[in-house]
């Protein structure tokens, strides 16, 4: 009878008996390109105002690619470096890759293999993710499962995205432009080794009746052609988004995912080191903060400096706040997130 031969096992020992109870995050990192992009700049390009973008959504500024042909991939490589070394490991201890993004180097193939490749990883699998804003929680959501079960020992998460080239950085589309910014955020996600560490709560959602609340149009397969020079000129490649109903299920849904985490990691407020929420409206975290009554100062914020980076939002945070000291070994993090889709989900972790 022929061999099919398993999911690589090649780091993990020839048995599963000591499978961990949980995973944790073991190590992460991040980068943003040097390019700052301010909301004055912006004002020069369309009808808007420091004081309007601030005041809605409180950026002050985002970063942009320093020039063309730079992809989610290679933001991405230098924060999986750094997430590697933090994680005390080599490119090699890496035996899995999620590559989180709605805006990947090519319509296919994903990023994840070009990251592969780009860190010397050829023949390592890499999973792409399409779950927008909640897509770092859905790989963090995986990589548990994997490492849990024993298949893969060390899985690299990766959040990266490339917004400024798909953004309308004109009138017509000012609205979802003042928003977005490019980033990457990377978490190494392994075996827990104290039994408080690790994974303790992880729930996501998904709901397609928002689908069109917030979306890119063309191009699409469904029509033929995907996309025409008249399309083009209406701007339909360009993302459009409901902001208010959008908004609206932010505020509802965050708190709601995070309050359910909390409770079955059954920790309280108090128990709270770092929320590390998704960075899409500073207002919506603020919110978000009040209805849990967590204090400002657990809150990571840094809308401000990088806009929504979407998928990076939650491990650029995360690494971030653990290079600023603000947590360590030991810290609990809640982590949540809400976005297109609609999409939504929270952690509780022990690091
Ligand atoms: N500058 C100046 N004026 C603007 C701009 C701009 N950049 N954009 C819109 N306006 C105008 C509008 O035209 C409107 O004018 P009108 O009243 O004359 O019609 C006015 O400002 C108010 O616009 P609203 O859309 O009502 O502003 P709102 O207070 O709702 O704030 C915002 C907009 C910031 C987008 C908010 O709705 C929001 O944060 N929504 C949620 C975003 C979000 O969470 N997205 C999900 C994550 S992204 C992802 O998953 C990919």
């Amino acid at each position: 009878m022929l061999a099919i031969p398993g999911p690589s096992r090649q780091n993990l020992g020839p048995i599963m008996s000591d499978l961990p109870l949980r995973s944790t995050i073991i190590g992460a990192g991040h980068y943003v390109p040097t390019k700052v992009v301010t909301n004055d700049d912006l004002a020069k390009l369309m009808t808007t105002s420091d004081e309007w973008i601030q005041q809605r959504s409180g950026i002050k500024e985002r970063r942009f690619i320093e020039h063309d042909d730079i992809g989610a991939s290679d933001l991405a490589l230098p924060a999986a470096k750094m997430a590697i070394e933090h994680a005390g490991l080599q490119a090699k201890d890496i035996d899995a890759i999620i590559f989180a993004t709605l805006s990947p180097d090519y319509n296919f193939p994903g990023s994840g293999v070009l990251l592969g490749n780009l860190l010397g990883l050829n023949g390592v699998p890499a999973l792409d993710v399409r779950n927008q804003c909640s897509g770092f929680l859905y790989s963090l959501s995986v990589a548990d499962a994997w490492v849990r079960a024993g298949v893969y020992k060390n899985v690299l998460i990766a959040g990266a995205e490339v917004h400024s080239t798909g953004i309308e950085l004109a009138d017509r589309g000012r609205d979802v432009a003042v928003l977005f910014g490019d980033g990457a955020g990377c978490a190494i996600v392994s075996r827990a080794t104290d039994p408080n560490q690790g994974i303790k709560a992880l729930r996501l959602h998904a709901d397609g009746v928002g689908a069109r609340d917030l979306m890119v149009e063309y191009p699409r397969s469904r029509r033929i052609p995907r996309i025409t020079k008249e399309l083009l000129d209406e701007g339909v490649h360009y993302p459009k988004m409901v902001g208010k109903q959008v908004f609206r299920w932010a505020v509802e849904k965050m708190p709601e995912v995070a309050q359910q985490v909390m409770d079955e990691a059954k920790l309280s407020v108090d128990d709270l080191d770092l929320f590390v929420p998704h960075q899409a409206n500073m207002r919506i975290n603020q919110m978000v903060g009040m209805k849990l009554n967590i204090p400002q100062e657990k809150i990571v914020h840094n809308i401000e400096k990088y806009g929504n980076t979407t998928a990076a939002t939650i491990p650029l945070g995360l690494s971030e706040a653990w290079r600023e000291g603000r947590c360590k070994r030991g810290s609990n993090i809640l982590m949540a997130a809400f976005g297109a889709g609609y999409t939504w989900g929270g952690a509780v972790i022990t690091l």
